[in-house]
């Protein structure tokens, strides 16, 4: 079933990803100076209907002033989905500023990737462009298998929850711990590790509570997740911080690495580390936390 290239996560940090509503001159350009793992330009929920098409061109004049910023925020954009009327003219117009990824709405089958990647082959896209996919929905939920899966060969790179769609869709009331969709945020997870994608957690509403947010942090952490959406800048850095490994983490894949490498060592399975086990595994794991590191040069906090 799992490819094995597909079972790889990918190394590459995505700690914090901020969403910036492309209607609102005031944030598009107060996201010049913020430094968080992925800059998402939305055009869906957060643009009125009767402002989409006046949000889309902001941003077509925001990103075409921008220059390439090696090691910046990667540049994302949300767009409408592509049965809408806005949907193409969204996918075109990031096309053509040149962004790292799209991310698609309420995507509830390998269909719907299907339909993007296309628009992107058709336009001569770059491999490198890649299909971010918001699971939101209940058949999203349902289908997120199938959709990891599938999306493998379609650009997709990233699932991302989203949290308010899937409370409104399905009634249930998180409280502070959400333990009312744990089930599910523990299958978005399992589908992106089954298929080496990023797993992106949602967004927590509240900007002014930064306990309440640094606690929903570690627990998308514990839970597996690479990162999460943000609404606000001001929680850039806390997820910057709760989702890089830890110091001790760092000095543990440190002596992991170091203890595979003595000469007797070579060509064994289990080594000894300060009386615990290691086994390869770990050794696997190490490498690819210290790739993810070094990948992500000063950003790491
Ligand atoms: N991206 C970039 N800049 C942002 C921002 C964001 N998501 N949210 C706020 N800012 C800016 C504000 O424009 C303001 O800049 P200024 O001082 O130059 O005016 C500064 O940060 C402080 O903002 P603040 O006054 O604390 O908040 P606000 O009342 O302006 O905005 C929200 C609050 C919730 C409306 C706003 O954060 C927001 O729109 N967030 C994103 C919503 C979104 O994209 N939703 C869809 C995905 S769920
Ligand atoms: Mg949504």
């Amino acid at each position: 079933m799992g490819d094995k290239a597909g079972m790889t996560p990918p190394s590459r940090l995505l700690r914090s990803a901020l969403f910036v509503p492309a209607a609102n001159a005031r944030a598009l350009e107060k996201s010049r100076t913020l430094r968080p793992d992925a800059l998402i330009f939305d055009l869906e929920d957060s643009a009125a209907p009767g402002e989409k098409a006046k949000a889309r061109e902001a941003l077509r004049t925001h990103l075409s002033g921008l220059g390439a910023a090696p090691g910046g925020p990667l540049r994302i954009v949300r767009i409408n989905a592509l049965s809408s009327a806005e949907g193409t003219e969204d996918l075109l117009a990031a096309r053509a500023c040149g962004v790292d990824a799209i991310l698609l709405p309420k995507v509830e089958s390998a269909e719907t990737l299907r339909e993007a990647a296309e628009a992107l082959d058709q336009t001569d896209a770059p491999r490198t462009l890649a299909i971010w996919a918001m699971i939101e929905t209940p058949f999203g939920l349902l289908e997120v298998s199938s959709i990891a899966r599938q999306g493998r060969s379609l650009r997709l790179e990233a699932l991302v929850v989203g949290p308010n769609d899937i409370a409104l869709a399905t009634g249930i009331r998180p409280g502070p711990e959400r333990t009312e969709m744990l089930p599910w945020l523990m299958q978005v997870k399992l589908a992106a590790s089954a298929h080496g994608l990023l797993a992106i957690d949602g967004v927590y509403a509240d900007f002014r509570d930064a306990e309440g947010f640094a606690r929903e942090c570690a627990a998308g952490r514990r839970m597996g997740y690479d990162g999460k959406t943000l609404i606000h800048p001001a929680q850039v850095e806390a997820a910057n911080a709760a989702f890089s490994p830890s110091a001790a983490e760092i000095a543990e894949a440190r002596a992991i690495v170091a203890a595979f490498a003595q000469p007797d060592a070579q060509g064994r399975g289990v080594v000894s580390l300060d009386g615990r086990m290691v086994e390869r595994l770990h050794l696997e794991g190490a490498t690819r936390l210290l790739a993810a590191l070094e990948q992500g040069g000063t950003q790491a906090g």
